[in-house]
């Protein structure tokens, strides 16, 4: 059962599909009306503080739990009407790893490739590969309560890969890992993607996920706030940047001349240095020190900083974290 609205400008289906995905709890609403889509060889960073609704979200679309309304689609098949299609062709990496005793890491990967059907040589060839990929390979005959967290972590991607599925949906896999692990992490995520599989990965940390991520989207209970590439985010959040500027003499000529201006909000002045987010992109903000010079203002220092991802989260979520 195909998903017959799956085709889009850019001439492929999304692998994964939210589309108006509902989850209540009761009187919580952990998802309110959730949509976005992940297309082929895309990385998706799903970024919102604790509570926002991640999990529940990635457990809808793994089958572990079902919408109250709405429908979540994998490689087209809806997680409603053909749950076992979309678990063939998912991995879900949960943010917990369970402690396992005398098991290694070769016996563990086998257990989960049994689990998935797969037989004999196909078996092997799996299990080879997934060790390759994570860097296990020397580690096979470790007892896995021994390994490292960065090592459990590589564990837990190779088991969610163990069946070749074309969609990956880790949940705050950085978390508590190491910068070096960190690293592969992301070469490993980056890897998958140009394999063409569709990776959602969450994160409450924002800055994890802007390097790793080509689009993402901010949750903040339940609800997504702002969709696209980091840029895109950027763009529609409104102060685009944040200047400092320093002019001698007294300040407050300045600041009121600044104050009238409708491209400049957030103005904060302490001592002759003056602070404000401004609209305008570099061509903008050059104009405005031209401006700001031909008003007879003797400057002696302008920089503007472009926010960062977490300065765009703050202001896409402003005003609505409870
Ligand atoms: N099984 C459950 N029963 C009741 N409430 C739940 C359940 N699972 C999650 N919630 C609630 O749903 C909201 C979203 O939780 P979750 O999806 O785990 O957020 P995140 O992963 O973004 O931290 C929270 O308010 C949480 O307490
Ligand atoms: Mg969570």
């Amino acid at each position: 059962m195909n998903n017959e609205n799956g085709f889009h400008d850019n001439g492929h289906r999304p692998l994964i599909e939210l589309r108006r995905l509902h989850r209540y709890f009761g009187e919580t609403r952990a998802v309110e009306d959730m949509s976005f889509e992940v297309f082929p060889g895309e990385v998706f960073g799903y970024i919102g503080p604790n509570g926002a609704g991640k999990t529940t979200s990635m457990r809808i679309l793994a089958t572990l739990d079902e919408p109250t309304a709405g429908d979540a689609f994998v490689d087209g098949f809806s997680v409603i009407d053909d749950p076992d299609r979309v678990r063939r062709r998912l991995g879900f990496m949960p943010d917990y790893f369970g402690t396992y005793q005398n098991v290694n890491v070769r016996e563990y990967l086998d257990f989960f490739a049994r689990a998935y059907g797969l037989r004999g040589k196909e078996r092997n060839r799996s299990i080879d590969s997934v060790m390759e990929f994570t860097k296990l390979d020397r580690l096979a005959e470790k007892p896995i309560d021994g390994l490292s967290k960065g090592m459990k972590q590589r564990l837990c991607l190779g088991r969610t890969m163990i069946h070749d599925p074309a969609v990956l949906i880790l949940d705050e896999p950085a978390a508590g890992l190491d910068p070096r692990a960190r690293i592969e992490l992301r070469e490993m995520i980056a890897e998958l993607a140009q394999m063409g599989k569709a990776v959602l990965i969450s994160s409450h940390i924002l800055t994890e996920l802007a390097e790793i991520c080509d689009k993402v989207g901010i949750i903040e209970t339940g609800q997504l706030l702002a969709v696209g590439t980091v840029d895109e985010i950027s763009a529609q959040s409104q102060a685009k940047s944040r200047v400092r500027l320093r002019a001698l003499g007294d300040g407050q000529p300045l600041v009121d001349w600044l104050a009238r201006r409708d491209d400049i909000s957030e103005l904060t002045a302490e001592s002759e240095l003056l602070s404000f987010n401004h609209e305008g992109g570099q061509a903008e903000q050059a104009l405005l020190l031209r401006e700001i010079i031909g008003a007879g203002f003797e400057i002696v220092e302008f920089a503007s900083k472009t926010k960062s991802l977490e300065d765009v989260f703050l202001h896409v979520t402003e005003g609505r974290v409870q």
